[in-house]
């Protein structure tokens, strides 16, 4: 061989060792519903082309209630199987110390984020994960149903309930015998909390825990919206609804089987895609609101790097990947999933492809937070208590009222002396 080619081999050699020490097999837990996985999949190709690494997606379960029970298993395990975390905007509080914290490594692009979001990432200074996508709720409706009926968009939870009904009936009259008038998400989880909240707030009720750690829950205006709520359950809405997540709420919807849903924005590319029955008949507004105004709940997920992770590295270049601007914008147009890219909002290619996207901003800004914050590593079972005192309601399990006053007693004994 002549000095050349060995010193070619030698060369190639050298490189594809490097290589090998370097390319990682990642794994990245995350909770999807709708095109989530699909899309993300397609973005980790692309990561995996540019860089070498291998990176395998963990699926999830669809209520965010079962995913937070698996991830405390494997945190508290302080499990290495996990790299990189899909995690729910309000988890960050209880969670913070089993992630690294970011914000060293997003020093060169944190400019580009909503403030806000990143802030509902933030504990005592650190950056637990980066925000991936923001959700801010929306009256989903028949438009074409609304038009027929002479009937025009609610604007508070006790119109809804009216037109919802007589739409309805009126189409079940027809013969549309499979017609309900509200989908939500109704099941004892997470989800549930989102929409009484609305609801309850609508009504004047106020939060579950204020900002200042009071329990004020147990009043006559979230009763009042409480059993509004169980009124549906078996008239306007199918009693299965109980049991409804997000995405049986929207199977409902698009299968031309309900007037109006209330669902998180990765609803809208599918109700409204190619292949829903439902695509051209679609509206959406602002959730219906009342004294207290109309209340939109804070949804939205985040990534985090484990803090077990071997790969801690190649784990932050894959968080960094996933939410920089070209892929939050893939996501904003084929998922309609709000970004957390101030510059998305702005983006004339999204505004053609997703008016949603920019459409929706106010009511993203005019958000309202769970109380994360305030109930510091409790909110789960702050949560729990909340949608458990609803759901019995709902489910003819003791009033509106006695319902409340126990919750009332229960979230008093957990705060104790303080959250
Ligand atoms: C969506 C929201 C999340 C919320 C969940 C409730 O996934 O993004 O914040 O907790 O719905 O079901």
């Amino acid at each position: 061989m002549t000095q050349y080619l060995k010193s070619l081999a030698g060369a190639a050699l050298v490189s594809l060792a490097a290589f090998s020490v370097q390319a990682e097999t990642l794994n990245i837990v995350h909770g999807a519903v709708g095109m989530d996985d699909e899309i993300l999949r397609r973005q980790l190709d692309a990561f995996e082309a540019a860089t070498g690494h291998t990176v395998n997606i963990v699926s999830m379960p669809e209520s965010t209630t079962d995913q937070f029970s698996q991830y405390k298993l494997w945190l508290s395990a302080q499990s290495s199987d996990i790299d990189v975390y899909r995690l729910d905007v309000i988890w960050a509080p209880q969670i913070s110390e089993h992630f690294v914290d970011m914000n060293e490594a997003v020093e060169d692009i944190r400019d580009q984020f909503v403030p806000s979001a990143l802030d509902a990432q933030t504990v005592d200074g650190k950056l637990v994960a980066m925000p991936m996508f923001m959700g801010a709720p929306a009256l989903y409706y028949r438009a074409d149903l609304l038009e027929k009926h002479g009937k025009s968009v609610p604007t508070t939870w006790e119109e809804l309930t009216a037109t919802a009904a007589e739409v309805m009936e009126a189409e079940r009259a027809e013969g549309n015998g499979d017609m309900w008038g509200f989908v939500f998400q109704g099941a004892a989880y997470e989800g549930l909390t989102c929409n009484a909240m609305e609801w309850v707030g609508a009504m004047g009720g106020g939060m579950i825990v204020g900002e200042d750690g009071s329990v004020g829950i147990n009043n006559p205006q979230a009763a009042a919206a409480i059993d509004l709520a169980a009124s549906w359950v078996g008239s306007i809405a199918p009693s299965g609804v109980l049991n409804y997540k997000e995405e049986d709420a929207r199977g409902t919807f698009q299968s031309g089987n309900a007037v109006f849903m209330r669902n998180w924005n990765y609803a809208y590319a599918l109700v409204t895609g190619d292949d829903s029955p439902v695509k051209d008949a679609v509206e959406v507004a602002p959730l219906p609101g009342g004294p207290g105004g109309a209340v939109a709940t804070l949804g939205g997920a985040a990534l985090g790097v484990s803090a077990y992770s071997e790969h801690p590295e190649v784990a932050i270049e894959l968080v960094k990947f996933l939410v920089n601007f070209e892929n939050q914008k893939m996501r904003a147009i084929d998922t309609s999933r709000p970004a957390t890219i101030t510059a998305i909002y702005d983006d004339a290619e999204v505004a053609e492809k997703m008016p949603f996207i920019p459409l929706w901003k106010p009511v993203l800004d005019g958000t309202t937070p769970r109380p994360a914050f305030s109930t510091k590593r409790k909110y789960n079972e702050v949560s729990a208590e909340f949608w458990t005192a609803v759901h019995n309601t709902m489910s003819g399990n003791g009033t509106a009222e006695s319902n409340l006053a126990a919750l009332e007693a229960r979230l008093t004994r957990l705060k104790g002396d303080a959250w």
